[in-house]
């Protein structure tokens, strides 16, 4: 009896050792970043509780499969953030060789300054950039775009500086950051300005127009998702749109995803009182004029669980969403969801080569395999 406790008790160690080995348990968190560079889904920053900051840089291995109760997370150790930050905005340069953070709650020592981070993906070390131009205010719940020649485009967002009232003003301003000479520019628009936004989506056509929608206008108050907001970055111009079709709750801290064919995914968020949201899962078809909004049947079967300040991510065929703010058990969400944007269902074990079958409930989505990602990766504000 006594050694067959032992036993048992031997086993459980064991693996329980293989498994803290192969696995790291990374920290809770909503607010945070996510992008993908070769195969890794990379999550950089977000926000837990005031005392418990978190600093580590985390990777999901998506070049294996694996499933939700085993997830291949990996901590890279000389990768530590220099600041503790949350609600920015972390874009991946052309090359895939940097990514940019930008913006945020950035607890940078004990200034309030938020100057632009940048973690150098071969290397491993994150730098603090020196960057010349334009003043740009210091704001948070932004969401950057990259375009086709190195620019990033950064809209509005919010802009506390005192971090213990956390009060702020939205913005509409639009600044760019050249990633060639490493500029910031305030770009001097006076037709057709937007109201003062934060906390919206933003998405890249491949013609380079930004798409935005979604989160908070003037002193935070929720907006339509089918308000439509459209910057064209070949001639700094803004325009409108009103979308049509399904009703799709106004919210902030969504996350979304642009697919290769123009169909932009939205899940999560809340409202301004920490309420869900519905629908949790909604499309956005940027091929018709105007957008339209539908609700794929699929999406509703085995769903997650209402959540907020979450990101998502597109690899393959895969929408990938990370942690977040659980409204159903008041707890942080520390599960991955795979969303199967060709079949349009939830699927709980994740093959990065899958031969996806024809759907019924997707006429209007060809059942081929994507291009790998996309230029925008995670969606998240606070
Ligand atoms: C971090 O989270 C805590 C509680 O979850 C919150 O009170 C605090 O304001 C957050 N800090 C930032 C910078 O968002
Ligand atoms: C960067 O990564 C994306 C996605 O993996 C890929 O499509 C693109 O070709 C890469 N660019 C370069 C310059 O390697
Ligand atoms: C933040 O605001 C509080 C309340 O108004 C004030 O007491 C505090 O001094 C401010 N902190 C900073 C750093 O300005
Ligand atoms: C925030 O923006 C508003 C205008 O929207 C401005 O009046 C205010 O001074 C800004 N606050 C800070 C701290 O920059
Ligand atoms: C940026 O440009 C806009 C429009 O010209 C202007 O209203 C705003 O004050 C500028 N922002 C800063 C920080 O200079």
């Amino acid at each position: 009896m006594y050694s067959l406790y032992n036993l048992f008790k031997f086993i459980f160690y064991i693996i329980f050792l293989i498994n803290s080995i192969l696995c790291y348990v990374p920290s809770e968190r909503r607010y945070h970043n996510s992008v993908i560079i070769n195969d890794r889904l990379l999550i950089i920053g977000g926000n837990k509780s005031t005392a418990e900051k978190t600093y580590e840089l985390v990777y999901l291995d998506l070049a294996k499969p694996f499933d939700n109760t085993n997830l291949p997370w990996n901590l890279i150790r000389e990768g530590d953030l220099p600041i503790h930050t949350s609600s920015s905005t972390a874009i991946v340069s052309l090359d895939n060789s940097t990514i940019f953070l930008i913006g945020g709650f950035m607890f940078d020592k004990s200034t309030y300054s938020n100057p632009v981070y940048a973690y150098n993906y071969l290397n491993s070390k994150w730098t603090k950039l020196s960057i010349t131009g334009d003043r740009v205010p210091t704001r948070q719940r932004i969401r950057g775009v990259i375009d086709d020649s190195g620019i990033i485009y950064i809209f509005g967002g919010y802009n506390a500086t005192n971090y213990t009232t956390f009060s702020g003003n939205s913005l509409n301003e639009m600044n760019t950051l050249d990633t060639s000479s490493m500029t910031w520019k305030n770009l001097s628009i006076i037709n057709n300005l937007p109201p003062l936004s934060n906390g919206y989506s933003a998405s890249i056509l491949p013609n380079g127009i930004i798409i935005y929608f979604g989160g908070l206008e003037g002193s935070d108050t929720l907006i339509t998702m089918k308000n439509i907001k459209l910057f064209d970055t070949k001639e700094n111009e803004w325009s409108y749109m009103v979308a049509t079709g399904e009703d799709v709750d106004s919210r902030r801290n969504f996350a979304s995803v642009l697919t290769p064919d123009g169909y932009i995914i939205i899940f999560g968020g809340r409202t301004n009182s920490f309420a869900s949201v519905s629908p949790k899962l909604a499309v956005l078809d940027t091929n018709k004029s105007p957008y339209e909004w539908s609700i794929p049947s699929g999406s509703k079967v085995n769903s997650p669980p209402f959540i907020y300040g979450h990101t998502a991510n597109l690899y393959y065929n895969y929408m990938i969403i990370t942690f977040g703010y659980n409204i159903d058990n008041g707890m942080h969400n520390s599960q991955v969801y795979f969303y199967d944007i060709t079949n349009n269902m939830w699927i709980t074990s994740f093959n990065p080569s899958p031969s996806p079958s024809p759907s019924p409930s997707s006429p209007s989505r060809p059942p081929k395999k994507r291009n790998r990602i996309l230029k925008i990766a995670g969606a998240g504000d606070e």
